[in-house]
């Protein structure tokens, strides 16, 4: 990718131990970014900021256990993150978890994890990162939603409400930062191969293959390099989209 700027900034992304986080942080870490790993599971975000580092790369590499759900919990992560890497110039809220059930018998724990995890974590990091992105004129933050927050999905109310909320947050956080230069845009994956989707029975796959009109799956690369993308230099002119990586499942929403 050209143009990317990313070389000597500081990028935080969560759910980095995970599958398509992973990705997106190898990618940052690729283009010569500093990638905080940041985690729930510390030993997984430890383990994979060691790998990233035993690959080699001009910027750093840190694994940061956080729980995003919880306030205190980021306020001291980006601390950390701060003073290890320097201020934090790429935000990626990408840490999100399902419970799914139908709506009638969803508890309220099933509820209040989802929303809180998926949508108030992003909340967290935004309020706690921005600060010194407006001072330094320049930020690029990404949330991941999905398909699921823009078309529903049965069985997924906590999730797709929770989605569907990254969308109104962003495109609030992309209004009142555009004058510091901040961007703040959505990407939404349809199916992506991770330990997310590896837990669902075969017959979901095969309606997953029958629907995307590209007729596969998808992989965390091909949604790291549109988060990347993203977080560029080349992107400064976007803010507040949606941007699809759905293999055409979402067209027309
Ligand atoms: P994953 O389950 O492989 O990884 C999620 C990571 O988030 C895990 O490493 C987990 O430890 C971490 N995490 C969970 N709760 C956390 C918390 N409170 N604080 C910090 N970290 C926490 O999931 P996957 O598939 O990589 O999903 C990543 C994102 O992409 C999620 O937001 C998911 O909703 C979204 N997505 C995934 C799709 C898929 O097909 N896999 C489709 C559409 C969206």
């Amino acid at each position: 990718m050209t143009n990317t700027g990313l070389a000597g900034r500081v990028a935080v992304v969560t759910g980095a131990a995970g599958g398509i986080g992973r990705a997106i942080a190898a990618a940052l870490y690729a283009e010569g970014a500093s990638v905080a790993v940041a985690d729930l599971n510390g030993d997984a975000a430890d383990a994979y900021a060691a790998e990233l580092t035993a690959a080699g790369g001009p910027g750093r590499a840190l694994g940061v256990r956080v729980d995003i759900s919880s306030s205190a919990d980021v306020s001291a992560a980006v601390g950390l993150v701060e003073r290890e890497l320097g201020p934090v110039e790429v935000l990626v809220n990408n840490a999100g978890i399902t419970r799914d059930g139908l709506l009638v018998r969803m508890s309220d724990d099933n509820w209040g994890a989802v929303l809180d995890t998926n949508l108030t974590g992003a909340f967290h990091t935004i309020r706690r990162a921005t600060p010194k992105m407006m001072r330094g004129r320049h930020g690029r933050i990404v949330n991941v939603s999905s398909v699921s927050g823009q078309s529903g999905q049965a069985g997924q109310a906590n999730y797709s409400a929770a989605k569907a909320g990254l969308v109104g947050l962003t495109r609030a956080v992309a209004r009142e930062l555009a004058p510091r230069a901040i961007t703040c845009n959505v990407v939404a994956p349809g199916p992506i191969v991770t330990a997310m989707t590896e837990g669902l029975p075969d017959d979901w796959r095969t309606w997953a293959e029958e629907t995307v009109p590209l007729g596969r799956l998808g992989t965390p690369e091909e949604v790291g390099a549109v988060v990347t993308f993203l977080c560029s230099d080349a992107a400064g002119y976007v803010t507040g989209a949606i941007v699809p990586v759905d293999g055409g499942l979402g067209m027309g929403h």
